[in-house]
Parts: C-alpha cells; structure tokens; sequence
C-alpha cells in the first residue's frame, strides 16, 4: 500500500506494518515516546484519503475518533492512504537544544588550569635518508628520530595498515613527514602525513544524551572552540527513555539500529560543520564522548539487557580507548575515542563529565550537583569525597508520559502566571504562537502558581476555583489554552510531577542523609541539564523540587556532559581527573535505601508535608 505524506511524497507500507514503521523507513520521524506501544498517543496522524485499521483508539478523544485520525504506531493502511501529520507529532530537529555554555569554554578551560595536551600529537620529522653506512630499517629510522623528539618510541605501537604504506611514503616525501601519535598509555602511530607543515588538527567532543546529541568541533593547536551542532538523538523513534531503547535493543534484536542511528546523528552534525570550516573528515584525529550508562553501551554496541536487570550490572565502567573507524565514525579513522567513565548503571560519563565541569570535585566545601534532564541524577560532596545516585524521576519534565506535554519546541508553553482573582492565565509560549502543548518549565510554572495561588491543595488537587477546572476524558483538569487544539493539564498530570520533584528532593535528601548534611550546609547548589536553563527557580521551590534556601547558592551550569567532554578533548589532565572523579564516587543504590521511601512520601505534598523546610513559601502564602 502505499502512503502519500502532506508534502506529496509516497512511502510504500509492507504488509503487517504500522504507519509509524513505514514512516521511520522513510526517514520521516515522529514523536513516539512510549516506542510504539500505542501508550503515549503523541504518534497522531490524521487519514484524509482511504482507510486504515486502526487497532486502538486509546488517547484519541471523540472529535479525533470522527475526524480520522490514528496513533500511527496502532494503524494499518487497508488502502493507499493519504495522511496529515499535525506539528505536535512532527519530531524536528533545530528545536531548543542545550548546548552548554560554548562561549564560556576558554574562561572555564583556564580557570581549571586545562593546559592543551591533546589525545594524539603531531610530530613533524626530518629523517636523514638510509646509507650504505646507516642502514637501519625504515622502521627503526622513524623510531630513532622520534626519540631524538622526546617521544617514548621504543613501545611504539604501529599499525599494520601504516606498516605497509610506510617506505613509499616516507621516499615519495623526501623524508619529510608529520607523524600523529597517540599520547595514551601505549603510544601507538595512528597516522603518517606529508611534510612537515602544520596541517589543520581538530577534535570533537561529544555528548550523547537520551534526548539530544550534542557536538563541539575544537582546534586542537589553539584549543579553541570553532563550532557547534546539535541535533535529537533518532533513537528517539525507539522510545523517549532508556528502558524502552534497552527493550528494542534486546528483545526486538535492535542494537546495531540504534547505535547506528547515534553514530548516523553524530556523522550527520559533523557534515555541514566540516563544510563551513572547509575541513576534511581527517583532519579530526581525536575524539571525547560523555553520555549516561545506556547511551554508552548503545554507542559501542555492547549488550544493556544487563543494566536493565537486578542486580542492574552494566558491561563496563572505564572504556578501552576505541578508533572511530571501528565504529563509523566519518573522522580519522584511526583517531582515538576517550570516554568519560561512568559509575554504575543509572550514573554515567554524563555525570563525571558533569561533576568535573562545575569544578566541585577540587572545592573544600560541600555543593550539590542535580542534573535534570531525560532522568534525574545527583552527585554530592567535594574534594575528599562524593556520593552520587539516580532519582528515577522519569522523562516528565520533557513531557513524556504529560497529556499535552511536548518538549520545549515551537508551540510549547514555557512559562504561566494565573490571575489571582480570575485565574486566567497568562502564557509565554516557545515561538510566539499558538500554544500546543506544554513543556517542563511551563508545567513547573504552573503547578508552582496554581499552588500559590489556591488553585490547587499541597497535594496537587484541583480546586472548583474556576470553569476552567473541570471534569475531562481523563479526571479532573485544568484548561490552560483554548485555541485550535486545547492545552490542558490533567490532575494526573499533576501527580506525575509530584512524583517526579518528590524523587529527586528524597534523592539528595538520601545523599545529605548518608554524609550526615543539612541542605543549609552546602556551599553551592549546581543545576546542570537542558532542562538547567530555563528553569524559574521561585517555582521550583514553590514545588519543592529544588530547596528552599539562600538563591546566590544555585548555580546553573547548562549541558555539562558537552563541557566535560570537551575539556577532557583539550587536556589530558582533565582525562586523568575524570576518571579519578568516576573512581572516587560512591553510588548509592535509592531503590534500595531503608530512608528513601520516607523522604519520597514526604515530599508527595507541595512544597513537603514539613512546611519549615520551606520559610520562604510560607511567608509567600502569608502563613
Ligand atoms: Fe504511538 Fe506512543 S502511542 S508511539
């Protein structure tokens, strides 16, 4: 059958495939956070010619159900189709995508003292020609002149390939020539090029994070930042969390798509940045890569059904260095990759990129550091110690699992003030335009004022303040937008990110607990993540998601697993930190806490069921 798209293109559907299967075929990509289990409902499409079977009608409320539209992971074309795909359901690329603090790099990089020593070096070499009289080998000729430039050549290690291409380039270049050696533990020839003229010598570093990709092009002879791009990581089709791409991995038989769709995302953003800078792909010999625990084992093709599974085990924590061709990466192929190490299953390169960035790991006083993104993870101590945890607070604050939640695109409502008397809000919507969904900061907003403002109690109930809160398909809800399509925000929706804030407060209130802290003795409270730069503090802690204590102490540091991995590119004493940073932290397991499931009740109510935990919202609510 075939499916004729809104811009006139066909895809043909084989037989026994969904819509959404055939779309991802053809490189169309939609919104499909629960992986096609048809739980989510963010596939919609709308039929507008022919006729599909449509196997659930779940999530599809009865102007839908008329008007033919269709989760396209549970519809079948009967016919050739013609369909409408509406914004909401389109996964684009181009959105608002953290890419850390690029402009701060070179402060960030100084104030760490990241003296520039890369993963490889370039050696330009002069070699006296062979003689009767010094007739050593080719081989052993580089060798000796590179000990005369102070590079340990005697555990040289020589690749095959260069082996045999070695003498006739050595004599098509008059004996001139640069060589690029790693600098790791075994110095290892990676790369022999002509002449002795400094060639162009780049670096990449990487953060891949469950959501989005994120890459940073350095010149490794100035250090210096040249680029950036980012993009969503298409293993988004397989599902917004970790555990819906460890199931497509293992159970539908998918790892080599999904590390071929990171590697695929990686390569993607490299193209055009190498086009704007005229570079070849080997001109990058060096590689860093930072992502949690799953998106690292994905990126390497190793088996995460481990990590899945008690007692939650993953393949490894500290990666052998890997050259980019041996995974398809368009660099070098013989560049080493380093990874960020990480610390257990659920804390990954993320983090100690993370914790190495905000510096925290040096200071003598104690800070907090919370990464909010895809999942919830915490780090806390200083420069004797650290305790790290995940919080499980689950991908809500990107809108997952949200009836109208969406990420923070063009549509969403990113910001909400309610009227005290009439409780009409007032929206602040991504783009300017009409409002189609809400994202995380919004709903923080939201539930931050509505709870201030009377509208709901401080255990997340709606009160019948207004028409706007009234009875929907799903329970109780709020009405925020009434336009084209309604925007609303549901009761349990509420509950969702209760439980979300109510994970990460009991999250660092176990790691405050173990080092036997108070919140107040912190120095520094560091908020990293995408989510990190749009967050309106006050209502975080309305919440009670974030402590109510003195606000210079937060500090928000933006993408820090693409900071971290750059200044690990640039440094091999950042390198080595990194790795002492993942060695040293001690993880705590919370699933397995005796305190964590009181902490987490707790906190179920809005701001906590201990209201002089939070003296400023009191004082807020006139209490
Ligand atoms: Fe179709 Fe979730 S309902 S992907």
């Amino acid at each position: 059958m075939k499916i004729t798209l809104p811009t006139g293109k066909t895809v043909e559907s084989r037989s026994g495939e969904s819509i959404l299967s055939a779309l991802r075929r053809e490189k169309v990509y939609l919104v499909s956070s629960c992986g096609g289990r048809g739980t989510c409902g963010k596939c919609k499409i709308q039929i507008t010619e022919g006729t599909a079977s449509r196997q659930s009608l779940m999530k599809l409320d009865a102007n839908e159900i008329a008007n033919n539209f269709a989760l396209a992971c549970k519809a079948f074309p009967d016919t050739d189709i013609a369909i409408e795909i509406p914004k909401e359901s389109r996964l684009l690329i181009g959105d608002k995508i953290a890419v850390g603090r690029a402009d701060d790099l070179a402060r960030l990089a100084e104030q760490l003292g990241c003296a520039l020593s890369p993963l490889v070096r370039r050696v330009p070499l002069v070699i006296a020609p062979p003689t009767i009289d010094d007739n050593i080998s080719d081989l052993e000729r580089i060798k000796r002149e590179l000990g005369r430039a102070g590079v340990d050549a005697e555990r040289l290690h020589v690749r095959y390939d260069l082996l045999r291409e070695m003498s006739d380039v050595l004599r098509d270049n008059d004996w001139q020539v640069t060589l690029t050696i790693s600098t790791g533990e075994l110095p290892e020839l990676l790369a022999i090029h002509s002449g002795t003229e400094a060639a162009a010598h780049y670096g990449v570093a990487v953060d891949i994070g469950t959501t989005t990709v994120v890459v940073y092009l350095i010149d490794m002879l100035s250090g210096k930042l040249v680029d950036v791009g980012s993009t969503y990581n298409s293993q988004m089709r397989y599902g917004d969390d970790v555990i819906n791409r460890i199931v497509h991995a293992t159970e539908h038989g998918m790892i080599e798509q999904l590390q071929q769709a990171v590697v695929g995302d990686i390569n993607n953003l490299l193209d055009p940045v190498l086009e704007r800078h005229n570079l070849k792909s080997d001109d990058i010999d060096s590689m860093v890569i930072a992502g949690n625990t799953t998106m690292t084992q994905l990126f390497y093709c190793l088996n995460p059904e481990y990590i899945r599974e008690e007692p939650y085990i993953p393949a490894a924590n500290a990666y052998p260095e890997i050259h980019a061709g041996q995974l398809g990466i368009d660099i070098h192929p013989n560049a080493p990759i380093f990874t960020a190490p990480c610390v257990a299953s659920y804390v990954g390169g993320d983090i100690s990129a993370g914790v190495l960035a905000s510096g925290m790991a040096r200071r003598e006083g104690f800070s907090l550091f919370m990464d909010i993104g895809t999942n919830g993870e915490i780090a806390l101590g200083n420069r004797e110690m650290l305790v790290t945890a995940a919080c499980s607070a689950g991908p809500c604050f990107e809108g997952s699992g949200m009836k109208c939640g969406m990420r923070a695109t063009e549509g969403a409502i990113e910001g909400i003030e309610f009227d005290p008397r009439s409780f009409n809000p007032t929206l602040k919507v991504v783009g300017g335009g009409e409002p189609l969904g809400i994202c995380g900061s919004g709903m923080i907003d939201a539930i931050g004022d509505m709870y201030l403002k009377g509208i709901i109690d401080q255990k997340g109930k709606l009160q019948p303040v207004s028409r706007r809160v009234r009875e929907g398909d799903d329970g109780m809800e709020i009405l925020l937008s009434g336009g084209r399509r309604e925007v609303v925000l549901t009761e349990s929706d509420i509950e969702n990110i209760i439980r979300a804030k109510a994970a990460i407060h009991a999250g660092y209130s176990v790691l405050l607990n173990e080092i036997g802290f108070t919140i107040d003795m912190l120095d520094n409270i560091y908020i990293a993540g995408g989510f990190g730069n749009y967050l309106n503090i006050e209502k975080a802690i309305l919440l009670g998601m974030l402590p109510d204590v003195d606000r210079s102490k937060f500090v928000f540091l933006g993408n820090t697993s693409i900071t971290g991995a750059a200044i690990c590119l640039l440094s091999g004493a950042m390198r080595a930190e990194v790795k002492e940073i993942a060695a040293k932290m001690t993880y705590v397991e919370l699933s397995v806490s005796a305190s964590f499931m009181d902490e987490y009740m707790s906190a179920m109510f809005l701001p906590h069921t201990d209201m002089n935990r939070y003296p400023t919202v009191l004082a807020k609510m006139g209490v």
